[in-house]
């Protein structure tokens, strides 16, 4: 089962997926948690150079196939052979992230992308996708918050992309109703943890 995160910045789907991944190891099942862009060495390499404030020249092309070259890696050293062993893969950001992010915030287009990524993949979709469902300004609000948080090259993108990746995303859970499942992320942590545990305890009992 390869179950992945999603959400606008400041959604709180990173702090989540930990929590979930916790409880459903205290559940007894056999998990492997990872990232996007990142997961292995030569994709946290890649990741490095998408994120890094100091490329301001990265065009918008480059950095989708950057983010796609990177799932590649990531798809065939660790998520792969995780999935061949039978392990549940819980993945913080994978392909609609790129959609959203890439197709709608820097207007390349959800197909075009959709396109590349299917390359990477050889058609790889995860088997459910939970929608972490956040007002980008109150997401955005939340990561200038986060003392910790060190504002990246997508963070640091003006207010305007931030919308047109939300309302992408909303369209691209709109036409995947059968896979991506939305969760209320303005709620409380200790509430939409329990909420995303929940759908994905379901999943994994059939019951969806
Ligand atoms: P990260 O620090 O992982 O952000 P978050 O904790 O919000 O998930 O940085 C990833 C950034 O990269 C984030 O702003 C979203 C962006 N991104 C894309 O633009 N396209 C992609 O395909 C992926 C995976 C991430």
């Amino acid at each position: 089962m390869f179950i992945t995160f999603e959400g606008p910045d400041g959604s709180g789907k990173s702090t989540i997926i930990k929590k979930v991944y916790e409880k459903l190891i205290n559940d007894g099942f056999d998990i492997v948690l990872t990232r996007e862009p990142g997961g292995t060495p030569i994709a946290e390499k890649i990741r490095d150079i998408i994120l890094d404030n100091s490329n301001v020249a990265l065009d918008a092309r480059t950095e989708a196939l950057l983010y796609a070259a990177s799932r590649r890696q990531h798809l065939v050293e660790k998520i792969r052979p995780a999935l061949k062993e039978g392990k549940i893969v819980l993945c913080d950001r994978f392909l609609d992230s790129s959609l959203a992010y890439q197709g709608g915030g820097r207007n390349l287009g959800v197909q075009n992308v959709l396109n590349i990524n299917l390359f990477a993949t050889e058609n790889t979709y995860p088997d459910l996708t939970l929608f972490f469902d956040i007002d980008p300004e109150l997401g955005l609000k939340r990561v200038s918050q986060d003392k910790k948080r060190v504002a990246d090259r997508l963070d640091n993108e003006n207010e305007n992309f931030h919308e047109k990746v939300y309302s992408t995303f909303k369209e691209i859970v709109n036409s995947n109703s059968q896979r991506i499942i939305t969760i209320d992320a303005s709620k409380s942590i200790e509430e939409v943890t329990e909420c995303a545990y929940k759908t994905i305890k379901e999943k994994l009992n059939g019951l969806h």
